[in-house]
């Protein structure tokens, strides 16, 4: 159709006020990139040989190669095998074979929660999921308080994961710098002072970042004063079977706090312990008092689910779910597993003998106490940016190092280089 001059020279003026109105987005603040995973991009782009990347925390071999765990390369060998198996969409919650499996990996066989039927879990997104899914959820139906609380120092996401859904996020102390080790004291105070029914964020084992857990003794007086003050466990564990190598062991806290009587909500990721960073496979399980109640909430998980992923992936999770359900498979994962930590337990040792025999200043015991994927080692930021730029170095500016980027090839350049720096920075 064709247009009169009047209305061609509108069109034209419509189309100049438009080129002339500021952008929508033209108050957008440019986010910093991220710490960890921007770290990788870098070191990446590193052409120096001698480069090494403790960074992100994500398992290597003394090859630094990735790990593809041999029990998972036999569950996808049978997946690819199956030919019942089809790509329709999966259960909203995920399959209960694996939801359930995955609950029962961290709560144990004979949890009185699952002899009694009362949790409930969901598929997420990998821990990060677990997480958001668990905090979604707790914004919505909890009222006893928004305050959540996390360690001091922290994993990056889980002030963002709990900001960002509306809770008013604090920290409660964690690491103490004269010892290097846990501030149990500042820890207890803060659950003193917590407004009744607060959130706390605790990680069952291997603590991200500083690798420093409670021991039994400490869990026991923490979950008194939780107790107390009617205080709302959330577990975040990411690292079962990393730590210690034994699957038990690692889960022991969230064990104690249902034998405890505690309702709470146990995140887990698959990320680390079978190295499926890229499948997103994880699980949210809550404990609750009544098997009704936990189907209540179910009900709301995949509710929220639905409108947030609509259907959990399948892939990762069918490998989850064929090795925690064959025994054979499973007795090869535990295997697995024990390689895994036992490589990054001797790294430890190593490292530390390194600095001892270098009489690098300061102590380091630390490195040898603590557990699971890092090191907190108390280098400063001054010191991390050092050892980035004089030795391609690639660690976070808080002094974590991931001990599974170390290997018997790198800690001697390692433990040199941290002992210019501490010497010298
Ligand atoms: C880490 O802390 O390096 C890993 O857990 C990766 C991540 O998601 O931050």
């Amino acid at each position: 159709m064709s247009r009169s001059p009047s209305q061609r020279l509108n069109q034209i003026n419509h189309h100049l006020t438009n080129m002339t109105h500021a952008s929508v987005f033209q108050e957008v603040p440019q986010a910093p990139p991220d710490a960890i995973f921007h770290l990788t991009a870098t070191y990446k782009s590193d052409t120096d040989p001698n480069k090494i990347n403790i960074g992100v925390g994500a398992f290597r071999t003394d090859d630094m190669k990735p790990y593809v765990l041999p029990v998972v390369k036999k569950a996808k060998t049978l997946l690819f095998n199956d030919e019942s198996l089809d790509h329709e969409y999966q259960p909203i919650a995920g399959q209960p074979s694996y939801t359930h499996a995955a609950a029962r990996l961290i709560l144990g066989e004979d949890s009185p929660a699952i002899k009694e039927g009362r949790f409930a879990a969901v598929q997420t997104i990998s821990g990060t999921g677990a997480n958001h899914t668990g905090a979604l959820f707790l914004q919505q139906f909890y009222k006893k308080s928004k305050k959540c609380y996390i360690s001091n120092p922290t994993w990056a996401n889980h002030r963002s994961i709990f900001s960002l859904v509306g809770f008013e996020v604090e920290e409660y102390p964690y690491w103490n710098p004269e010892t290097r080790g846990l501030d149990y004291e500042g820890l207890l105070q803060s659950l003193r002072d917590a407004p009744e029914g607060s959130i706390f964020l605790l990680h069952p084992c291997a603590h991200n970042p500083t690798g420093v857990d409670p021991t039994h003794d400490q869990w026991k007086g923490i979950a008194q004063l939780m107790r107390e003050k009617n205080l709302f466990p959330f577990f975040d564990c990411a690292y079962q079977g990393f730590a210690s190598g034994d699957l038990d062991n690692d889960a022991w806290a969230v064990r104690y706090f249902v034998e405890q009587g505690f309702e709470l909500f146990v995140c887990q990721s698959f990320a680390k312990n079978f190295g499926l960073y890229g499948e997103r496979a994880g699980n949210l399980t809550i404990v609750a008092k009544t098997s009704e109640d936990a189907k209540r909430v179910f009900s709301q998980f995949e509710k929220l689910q639905r409108s947030e992923i609509s259907n959990p992936p399948a892939f990762g999770a069918r490998i989850v779910d064929i090795v925690l359900n064959d025994e054979a498979l499973y007795a090869e994962w535990k295997d697995n597993l024990k390689y895994m930590s036992h490589r990054i337990i001797e790294m430890r040792h190593a490292l530390y003998n390194h600095l001892i025999e270098l009489k690098t200043p300061g102590t380091w015991n630390h490195i040898t106490d603590q557990i699971g994927m890092f090191s907190f080692t108390g280098l400063s930021p001054q010191q991390v940016q050092v050892l980035k730029e004089k030795y391609h170095i690639y660690m976070t500016g808080n002094g974590r190092i991931s001990m599974a980027g170390v290997s018997t090839k790198n800690v001697a350049y390692l433990a040199k280089s941290i002992d210019d720096v501490v010497r010298n920075v």
